[in-house]
């Protein structure tokens, strides 16, 4: 199982009823059955293709009426409200035009691979409570990935400032501040470098004032530790 995968299901919560949206492979509904977590999981999918595979590996779970697939865009195909959702491994825009649709779940996992400003924004603006909010990161050197996930209720929620929009609740308030803190130094070195080259005035200009914001943000998530 990759790092990334086997770090969301560290996160599953215990629940009746669970929607693995998008689930392509199915190893997460497959580890929530696998471990009791839940009764029953619906896996979702719009593609036939990816449906398809993790029905093969839950096919056992299927048959004892544990698991129902269903071929749908988000959550429209299936019958009754799930206790918990999650939707990982897809765009934030994805993610909003799924749960704007479908309504955001009574507890949810998101995992968006982009544009989780967005998905703050959307979740905080209806009221929802992300309870973690974080930045995790897979591999190591070169090969190191930087994930966002984002674990809460639909309903409870308060404010969220513009850096906790921006940047990740949990990044910059000293509860996970590693990868993140990683994932900032590593940009802030890439701009330094692009900031070497010859550029326009504009650019230059534009790469600067991200060395600048990259460059606070850092000493403010430093001054947490
Ligand atoms: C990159 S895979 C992620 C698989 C798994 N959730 C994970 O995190 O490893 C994204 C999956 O979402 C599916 N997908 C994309 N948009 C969707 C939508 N609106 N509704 C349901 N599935 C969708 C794709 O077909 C694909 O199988």
């Amino acid at each position: 199982m990759k790092e990334r995968v086997a770090h969301i299901c560290s996160l599953l919560p215990p629940a009746r009823v669970y929607a693995d949206v998008g689930c392509d492979h199915g190893f997460m509904a497959k580890y929530a059955l696998g471990h009791g977590l839940c009764e029953r999981v619906y896996i979702t999918d719009i593609h036939a293709g990816s449906l398809k595979k993790a029905e093969t590996l839950l096919r056992r779970e299927i048959a004892a009426g544990r698991c129902v697939p269903v071929l749908c865009d988000g959550l429209e195909g299936v019958p009754e409200p799930c206790d918990f959702v999650l939707i990982a491994g897809m765009g934030g825009e994805e993610i909003v035009k799924i749960l704007q649709r479908d309504g955001i779940p009574a507890r949810f996992l998101l995992q968006p691979m982009k544009n989780a400003e967005k998905v703050r924004r959307f979740l905080v603006g209806s009221g929802a409570k992300p309870e973690r909010d974080y930045t995790f990161s897979e591999g190591e050197g070169e090969r190191r990935r930087y994930y966002d996930v984002i674990l809460g209720c639909a309903a409870g929620g308060g404010g969220y400032s513009e850096k906790e929009f921006r940047f990740g609740r949990d990044n910059i308030n000293g509860n996970s501040p590693y990868p993140f803190l990683f994932q900032m130094k590593e940009e802030l070195c890439k701009t330094e470098e692009r900031l070497q080259g010859r550029l326009g005035a504009a650019s230059r200009e534009k790469l600067r004032a991200r060395q600048l914001q990259l460059e606070e943000i850092i000493s403010e998530v430093e001054a947490t530790l």
